[in-house]
């Protein structure tokens, strides 16, 4: 196997798609199966080397990292805690509804529907939004959590209770209430999330609002959109707020993309831009051109106003962050470890948090971007 896939690498890099590549390249240097978000994204990465090249041999590694690791053959989920609410922990539902799809497979079903049923009992806010984590953060909305949940929530209901009115209009009452309370409409960038409570000690005495906006936490909003619009009922009227809250943003982007690099900072509110302890993000920054670039491909994004600014930050994110190893496989570099709404929510502990290489959320990211580019092509 190891041998085969060296080989495949190297046949990668004269063709030089960067989503095989990549691929390839976590493959030979292996990848701890676990349900977290971080490996959920990754994996997201192989559904699109798969979709590329229908190449079985991802999907038969990909298999190996889910069956009996994560799916177990009665259905259940190693390791689920039916009283932990904490929304990172729902993401893996996604690509358990990609092999559903895929084998038609009760055991994938029944996982699904383990973490759908969690989502019945899951804390909320009086308004109903989804707490971030019980008993952590109570009354908390953060803008990461709309990745982890309501992607999955709107892909199982599209599979499994399409019809239920209920399910559409709470799904998008997620997205109302980020919009309503973090978004910036002068900047259209949003902050990292809301405590309705304004308990928090980083909350707004008004809004609740956290005070800083967070790159990555933009960008899993970002991405979410862009799977949860194709999925919403056109009859539905929460579609077409979802589209606007999608373009809205990426017209933010652009005014917030940095000139020199083509990527986006850590800290993209004002005056952080460019201030010192501040750098240009992989994650966020492969989060963006992807959302770029898939939102021109959807039809939401005109050629003419996002191709060039898309093609600048993919080929910033290869220029800085893709690096080549002696033995002829990739790295990725320069993405955050965490950002968290359990700190002080200030500057100083957002540019304090170390970078990480070969982080499975930017290189996940940065092989979805790839996907577009290279589909474009
Ligand atoms: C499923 O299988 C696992 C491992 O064999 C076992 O621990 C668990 O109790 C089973 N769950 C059900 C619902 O049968
Ligand atoms: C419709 O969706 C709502 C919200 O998710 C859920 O509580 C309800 O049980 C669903 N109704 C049916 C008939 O499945
Ligand atoms: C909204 O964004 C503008 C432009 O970046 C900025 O000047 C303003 O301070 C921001 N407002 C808040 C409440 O952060
Ligand atoms: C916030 O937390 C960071 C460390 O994460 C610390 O360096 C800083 O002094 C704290 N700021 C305030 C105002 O408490």
């Amino acid at each position: 196997m190891r041998v085969a896939i060296l080989a495949f690498a190297s046949g990668a890099a004269a063709s030089t798609s960067y989503l095989t590549w990549m691929a390839d390249s976590f493959i030979w240097h292996g990848v701890k199966a676990t349900s977290g978000y971080g490996e959920a994204t990754l994996y997201d990465g192989y559904e699109a080397a798969y979709a590329l090249t229908s190449n079985e041999m991802y999907v038969a590694w990909y298999r190996g990292q889910i069956d009996d690791v994560v799916v177990l053959n009665n259905g259940s989920i190693r390791d689920w805690r039916y009283d932990f609410y904490s929304l990172d922990n729902y993401r893996i539902g996604n690509n358990i509804l990609w092999w559903y799809e895929r084998t038609r497979q009760a055991k994938y079903r029944k996982a699904a529907d383990v973490i759908r049923a969690q989502l019945d009992r899951h804390p909320r806010t009086p308004t109903g939004g989804f707490w971030h984590r019980q008993p952590n953060y109570p009354n908390q909305m953060w803008l990461d959590g709309i990745f982890m949940a309501d992607s999955f929530y709107a892909k199982w209901t599209s599979l499994f209770d399409a019809k239920n009115k209920t399910a559409w209009d709470d799904i998008a009452r997620q997205y109302d209430n980020i919009d309503a309370h973090t978004r910036n409409h002068t900047s259209n960038l949003l902050v990292h999330g809301y405590d309705e409570s304004k308990k928090a000690v980083w909350a707004d005495p008004v809004t609740g609002a956290a005070p800083l906006v967070w790159s990555r936490a933009v960008g899993w909003y970002f991405m979410s959109l862009l799977e949860v619009i194709p999925l919403f009922p056109e009859s539905h009227r929460g579609r077409e707020r979802l589209i606007g809250y999608f373009t809205t943003l990426a017209e933010g982007l652009k005014r917030a993309q940095d000139e020199k690099s083509g990527g986006w900072w850590l800290i993209m509110s004002e005056p952080y831009p460019g201030a010192q302890g501040n750098y240009i993000e992989s994650s966020a920054s492969a989060m963006f051109a992807f959302g770029w670039l898939k939102g021109i491909r959807l039809g939401l994004l005109s050629v003419d106003e996002y191709a060039e600014p898309a093609q600048k930050a993919y080929n910033g994110l290869v220029e800085q962050f893709m690096k080549i190893n002696d033995d002829d496989t990739l790295n990725w570099e320069g993405t955050v470890q965490v950002g968290s709404l359990s700190s002080n929510a200030t500057y100083q502990y957002y540019t304090s948090v170390p970078l990480t290489e070969n982080d499975h959320r930017g290189a996940g990211s940065f092989m979805l971007a790839s996907y577009e580019w290279e589909r474009r092509k």
